[in-house]
Formats: structure tokens, C-alpha cells, sequence
């Protein structure tokens, strides 16, 4: 993803923009990850990074009754969370905010729970719980979603597409030992199952690029760019048995 390139950072935010999420997950995965937190209080103080259009976080305030801080360094994504929340009447627990993950500025040891879906690579999986662990109460908990392989020896296609889009990415094995290393006690992990990387995710990118496609067609820098968007859901669909997303639920 080449955010530099005006144009690309211009279609992405097109496709991605309105999208009901910004990368794979949904109700059933949010709520199993809550559940593995079993000594959380009546009303958490959470912390949701990178937040996107802020599915998962009306999902967390409805499943979770917390006081949930939103961040993400996308001011459309952060209206949109804010414009829902008070349409839902969530206003009162649910703020989004933009802020940059790397440069937050939150008080040591405030919040119960730490929670990223699909967004906590951006820092570094290790990088990101050290540094955003010390937001983090002695006894809270960490809830990420990471994209990982889940079988050894992937075909060359599907390395290199990951080599070149997330080369730090490893397996669960390694990232169970990372976060253990980072002072965390694990409390459970599972892999999202493939209906969170579609109903919510692909499938409506698949009719969005299809209307993209139709009001860029006169622009072929802008055409050219969409077999990128397109290929990656055909890789997800080609190979989704070698790759994945895990839920990673940890104790500090
Ligand atoms: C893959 S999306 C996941 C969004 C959301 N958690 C979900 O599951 O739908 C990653 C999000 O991280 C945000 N992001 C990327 N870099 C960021 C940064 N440095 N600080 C804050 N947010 C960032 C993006 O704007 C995007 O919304």
C-alpha cells in the first residue's frame, strides 16, 4: 500500500471509505475475544487502536457496557464512529478521536483493556504491545487481531504477495512467544473464521470496486491500480487455508 502515491491513497480511501469495516472480523469474533477476559470490571475504561469506521467498537460498547476511547489517525473514519455512536445513543461511552498510534498520549496504567482489530502492525506486533502496554493497568487485558500464516510452506504467490504487503508476518507459535515476552499472560487465541473476512469486509469491497471502477473509468492511472484491490481478494479466496487473522487475548 503506497500511501505516498496521491492517487493510490485517493482509490484506496474510495474503496475503503465506506466499507462496514476496515479489515477482517465481525460480531462473533469481538465477543468470543471479550469473553476470554475473565476478571474485568463492571464498566471497563477501553482503548480501541486503530479503529477504523468503528465497527468492532460499537460492537465492544453494547457487548462490554465500558467506556470506550477510539483512535484512529483517519478523520473521516473518526466522524463516522462519532456520527453512529450518537445515532445509537452511545455518545456518553463511545469517543473517537484522531490520533496517531505511535504518538498517543494517554495517562500510565488507565485503561482495563487494551483492543485493536487489524491494526496494531502497523507499529510492529512486538513494538506495539511494548509500547502501547503502558496504557495498560497491572491486570488488564490485551485483545489484537494479527495477520498470520497458519500453515507452513506457503505457495510462492501467496509469499511473496505477504513479503511485499507485511514481511514481518509469522505464524501463531511465534506471536504466543512474542506477547509472552512482552509481560503478557496469554488467556486464549483463536483464528477468525472466514465469514469475518467476508460478509463485513470482501464482499462489499467486491461491489465497491465495481462502482469505483465505473466513476474512474475515464482516469487510467486510477484503472490501473484496481487489479491490486481485486488480486486481493482472489489471494484471499486461492489460499485463505495458508493465512489468516488470530485473535490473541493476553493478560498484563
Ligand atoms: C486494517 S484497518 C482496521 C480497522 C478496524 N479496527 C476494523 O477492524 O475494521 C487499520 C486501521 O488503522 C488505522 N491506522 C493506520 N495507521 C495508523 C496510525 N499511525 N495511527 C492510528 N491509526 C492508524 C487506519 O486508518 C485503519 O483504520
Amino acid at each position: 500500500m503506497d500511501f505516498s502515491n496521491a492517487k493510490f491513497k485517493e482509490v484506496f480511501f474510495a474503496i475503503y471509505n465506506d466499507l462496514p469495516r476496515g479489515g477482517p472480523g465481525n460480531y462473533a469474533s469481538t465477543e468470543k475475544a471479550y469473553a476470554l477476559m475473565s476478571a474485568l470490571p463492571k464498566n471497563p475504561k477501553i482503548l480501541d487502536i486503530g479503529c477504523g469506521p468503528g465497527k468492532q467498537t460499537l460492537d465492544l460498547a453494547g457487548i462490554s457496557k465500558g467506556e470506550i476511547m477510539a483512535v484512529d489517525n483517519h478523520q473521516p473514519f473518526v466522524d463516522r464512529l462519532n456520527a453512529a455512536a450518537k445515532a445509537a445513543g452511545l455518545e456518553h461511552r463511545v469517543r473517537a478521536q484522531n490520533a496517531d498510534m505511535f504518538k498517543l498520549d494517554f495517562p500510565t496504567e488507565y485503561f482495563d483493556v487494551l483492543w485493536s482489530e487489524g491494526a496494531i502492525y502497523q507499529m510492529g506486533f512486538e513494538n506495539g504491545l511494548k509500547t502501547l502496554g503502558k496504557f495498560l493497568k497491572k491486570g488488564g487485558y490485551l485483545a489484537v487481531t494479527e495477520a498470520v500464516w497458519l500453515k507452513a510452506d506457503p505457495p510462492q504467490e501467496i509469499k511473496d504477495n505477504w513479503a511485499a504487503e507485511y514481511p514481518a508476518m509469522t505464524d501463531v507459535s511465534e506471536c504466543l512467544a512474542r506477547i509472552n515476552n512482552c509481560g503478557y499472560r496469554i488467556q486464549g487465541n483463536f483464528t477468525l473464521p472466514q465469514e469475518a473476512w467476508l460478509d463485513d469486509f470482501y464482499t462489499p469491497m467486491q461491489e465497491k470496486i465495481a462502482e469505483v471502477k465505473e466513476r474512474y473509468q475515464a482516469d487510467p492511472e486510477a484503472m490501473d491500480m484496481m487489479p491490486c484491490f481485486e488480486n486481493e481478494i482472489t489471494l484471499f479466496h486461492k489460499y485463505s487455508d495458508y493465512f489468516g487473522y488470530e485473535f490473541f487475548v493476553a493478560q498484563k
